[in-house]
């Protein structure tokens, strides 16, 4: 049976029950909340009640709706994630390295890398991509530097890397997990934004039809399920066992599965692979191509467009910071973006996004661009961070922990660094904890006083 049937089924058998969760299906609890939320949310709340599964141990509905999910993504294993990509990136790394195992992880990861790094033990080593100045972004995994990276180190367990990259851009997964497999690396891809490539073609590959060992998805960020549902596969192909992953769950997941979360993760993956999910996700892309066409014809307006996922829309002005761009959509015309850098600004787009939404932000970058449009009030003094390679002195779970004091900033050049500094969105590490304080940090962060230096 599946997830929405069982709890279909168990709301109208109305059984009396003395277990968690205590509001008793919407019945007590915080009116407020309640009334906020709706009642039909609290109604599918349920605990480990007979006839439900076990999120830690699954062998009823949440093994039969994960199995299901595993035939249409086409893994060896799926498991459904409640706490987000960041638990099936931690999961991942936990399942395959051990303290002091050598991993190499491009530096445009997600700070939840970090966390696995601090659990496992793992020594980091970085793999910087090119930094495209003209955007302000990160590029894709070059690969012949991979290659070279992985001759160079012969003893890396697993390759981390980000596809799409926050801004859309696309790696050759295929050729980089070709390159794994030469050098026995285990390869785990954060395609937290792609989750609706398996749905349609016209936006990236999936890495799991790429050879990847262990892909993490947040069904969240485009494919329209509740923050923070995710997905964490395992390869079709992988030798990676499905326990051990489990287990690597287990140790950071709640024994308390949200019934609410679990059915939204089947349904959105069963209408993602319905006729009607297709359509809707078709109709989107035919949506933000014609706009990106639109746009195209805009003068000192640029759409980037370069092996990318049309889902990201990624544009810039000429003459205009993406701060300043982002800042004058969101005081006058009341659009706030994804995110904005020196350069450029991100519109994120997903399984929701109508017609009407991209309409308006078009007819916004139109009159901005064609009008001129300035913000008259004082601009703000942005800080602007110039990628650098990381010097790794210590591990982050080795400083996990170790004492350390404030220092002026002007005191804090070649220190060990004790904070983990990073710009949200995206979440990509500047300093990590263990590393050496560089010039280009200090520079970045000259706002701020003071910062924690290992003792
Ligand atoms: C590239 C990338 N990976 C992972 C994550 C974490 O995903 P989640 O919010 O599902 O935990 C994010 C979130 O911003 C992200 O951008």
């Amino acid at each position: 049976m599946s997830i929405i049937k069982f709890i279909k089924k168990i709301k109208k058998i109305n059984r009396t029950l003395f277990t968690t969760p205590s509001h008793n299906q919407g019945k007590g609890g915080a009116p407020e909340v309640i009334n906020m939320l709706g009642r039909k949310f609290f109604s599918c709340d349920y605990s480990e009640i007979e006839g439900a599964d076990n999120l830690a141990n699954p062998i009823g509905i949440i093994k039969q709706a994960q199995d299901n999910a595993s035939h249409i993504y086409n893994s060896k294993a799926t498991f459904f994630l409640t706490n987000g990509s960041t638990s099936g990136t931690i999961a991942g790394m936990n399942a395959i390295l051990s303290r002091n195992d050598k991993v190499l992880i491009t530096r445009n990861c997600h700070k939840s890398v970090y966390n696995g790094l601090v659990i496992t033990g793992a020594v980091p080593i970085w793999l910087m991509p090119h930094y495209n100045r003209d955007w302000g972004i990160y590029e894709q995994v070059n690969i012949d530097y991979l290659d070279e990276t992985l001759s160079r180190n012969r003893d890396i367990k697993l390759f981390i890397m980000t596809n799409p990259t926050y801004e859309g851009l696309l790696s050759d997964v295929q050729a980089i997990s070709d390159i794994c497999r030469k050098h026995n690396v285990k390869l785990l891809v954060d395609e937290a934004h792609g989750a609706l490539w398996n749905f349609h073609k016209a936006l990236g590959t999936p890495a799991l039809l790429q050879g990847a060992d262990i892909v993490v998805q947040s069904l969240h960020k485009t494919a329209g399920a509740l923050n923070p549902s995710a997905l964490l596969h395992i390869g079709l192909e992988s030798d990676i066992d499905p326990k051990l992953v489990q287990q690597s769950l287990n140790l950071i997941t709640t024994t308390s599965p949200s019934y609410p979360l679990l059915l939204n993760i089947e349904g959105t993956v069963n209408y993602l692979n319905s006729e009607k999910g297709k359509l809707e996700l078709s109709q989107l892309v035919k949506n933000i191509n014609r706009m990106i066409r639109t746009l195209r014809t805009v003068p000192n307006l640029e759409v980037f467009s370069y092996n990318n996922d049309v889902t990201k829309i990624l544009v810039k002005v000429t003459n205009m910071s993406g701060y300043e761009l982002s800042d004058i959509l969101f005081e006058k015309y009341n659009i706030e973006d994804e995110l904005a850098n020196e350069k450029s600004v991100l519109f994120l787009t997903g399984i929701g996004t109508t017609k009407t939404k991209l309409k308006k932000l078009e007819k916004a970058l139109v009159e901005i661009c064609s009008n001129n449009i300035k913000i008259t009030e004082d601009e703000e003094d942005y800080n602007i961070f110039t990628p650098v390679e990381p010097r790794v002195k210590y591990t982050p779970a080795l400083v996990w922990g170790m004492p350390y004091k404030e220092i002026e900033l002007k005191y804090a050049l070649s220190r060990v660094s004790m904070e983990l500094i990073s710009d949200y969105p995206p979440g990509i590490p500047i300093l990590i904890p263990g590393e050496v304080i560089k010039k280009e940090h200090l520079d970045f962060l000259k706002n701020k006083k003071k910062i924690k230096v290992l003792i």
